[in-house]
């Protein structure tokens, strides 16, 4: 078997650490059992390019349940944890193709030879995999679809759609119910801070803590900074979601204001040069800056290199560059993932609905792949509540049933008093 990890020895400890996130996804285990039996995916090659993390870890052993043939390719090159890429090769056996620390050339050589595999689904998260699909010259061999995992991926997957590129269909699992509300949002939100406070060890009371962009992570890290202590606020570009962030309680004002007052910022918007070179001059003295959105797009750090005077490593996960007015800006993590980079991404509990999602749509391809045209698809309203049912269940909650009498009443017309 062929694989790309670095170092096999850390195998023992990635298999306490997959077994420790187990235990928080009652779901994804459910699933599992199912497939054990009835191997929905027996014959299906699944390429999957996620964070190496104990948590994609336990959604291979589940796809490998069901039958499939599993490769794996990060889909960050600061987001692998070694131990769980080494676990994955020797006691699954699935081939793995990460190492944390990558530099961008291994990054994509990685998921080309994942797709030497040639899957017929393919798992993604922020659309590298598919995205290198589709700049090949035709595809040599049929995909029934895939699966996107995050919003920046769905961004790009709906660009190729729009323009009629689109080489197979694809299920936006980020846009279920199961996944944005909870993953991103209380996700998100926790293991940003986590990240933040691993990589500087900061108190979090009494600082202004900016967030730019007030999407389902926003409002996380937004909530999570809050009840830290902080006095938060929010950039936005979107009136409505900048009004709801005021009406949150947040203040809400431009960037260039935000730049002037904040002690700390975190960019989770998907968009580019968010944070950018006009702001950082701007910034108090020792301001730190971090992202946590898909890409290390967000914060112009390629400006910053150049405007510094100097620049050094203070922390594992801190690099301060010196600007030319004598003020010290810290970046975080390269601008990459800082709840990946600093932390281990998000906590178990939200992944197992995450990834529940995952399984099931690899399921619903392999099923109904001849019906679906090359779009993308919604995940199935009927699977996204089946997996609130579960995970409810799993956390040992009951809810109230409608009456007879309810649901006729809510499904009248008639009578209003
Ligand atoms: P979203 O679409 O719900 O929110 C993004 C928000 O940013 C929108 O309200 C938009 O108006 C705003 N925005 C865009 N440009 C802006 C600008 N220049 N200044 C201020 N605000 C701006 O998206 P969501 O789900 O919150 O995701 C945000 C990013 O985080 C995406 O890249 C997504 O892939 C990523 N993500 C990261 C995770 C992590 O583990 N760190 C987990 C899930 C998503």
């Amino acid at each position: 078997m062929k694989y790309d990890i670095r170092d096999l020895k850390l195998a023992q400890k990635g298999k306490l650490r997959v077994e420790w996130a187990a235990q928080d996804m009652p779901v994804l285990e459910q699933i599992k059992q199912r497939f054990k039996k009835e191997k929905p995916l027996r014959k299906t090659t699944v390429a999957c390019c996620l964070h190496v993390t104990t948590e994609t870890a336990n959604l291979m052993d589940t796809l490998k349940s069901g039958g499939a043939e599993v490769v794996l390719c990060a889909s960050n090159p600061l987001s692998t944890q070694d131990d769980v890429a080494a676990f994955l090769v020797k006691f699954l056996s699935i081939p793995v193709y990460a190492i944390n620390g990558e530099d961008n050339k291994s990054y994509y050589r990685h998921i080309k030879q994942v797709l030497e595999y040639k899957p017929q689904i393919t798992v993604d998260d922020g659309a590298d995999l598919v995205s290198t699909i589709h700049q090949r010259k035709g595809v040599s061999h049929e995909i029934l679809g895939g699966t996107e995992e995050t919003t920046t991926g769905v961004i790009r997957l709906r660009s190729l759609e729009k323009n009629r590129l689109l080489k197979y269909p694809i299920i936006a699992v980020n846009d279920a119910h199961t996944k944005y509300l909870f993953d991103n949002r209380y996700g998100t939100g926790q293991s940003t801070m986590d990240g933040i406070l691993r990589a500087t060890n900061r108190l979090i009371a009494g600082s202004y803590f900016v967030v730019c962009g007030y999407g389902w992570c926003g409002r996380g890290v937004a909530m999570r900074a809050r009840g830290l202590g902080a006095k938060v606020i929010v950039t936005e570009v979107e009136p409505m979601r900048a009004l709801e962030a005021a009406m949150d309680g947040y203040q809400v004002m431009p960037m260039k204001q935000a730049a002037l007052l904040g002690d700390i910022f975190v960019s989770v918007t998907g968009d580019i040069n968010v944070i950018a070179a006009e702001h950082f001059p701007m910034m108090k003295d020792g301001a730190i800056i971090s992202n946590s959105g898909h890409f290390n797009v967000e914060i112009a750090v390629e400006a910053l290199k150049k405007m510094a005077r100097k620049s050094r490593q203070v922390r594992e996960f801190v690099q301060e560059f010196t600007l030319k007015n004598g003020r010290r800006v810290n970046l975080l993590g390269e601008g990459r993932l800082i709840n990946l980079a600093a932390a281990e991404g998000h906590p178990a509990q939200v992944m197992d609905m995450s990834f529940a999602n995952q399984a099931l749509c690899a399921e619903h391809i392999k099923k109904y792949s001849k019906k679906m045209e090359n779009r993308v698809y919604s995940v199935p309203e009927n699977l996204d509540k089946r997996i609130a049912a579960l995970k409810l269940s799993a956390m040992g909650i009951t809810i109230d049933k409608l009456t007879p009498e309810q649901k006729k009443y809510l499904a009248s017309w008639e009578s209003g008093t």
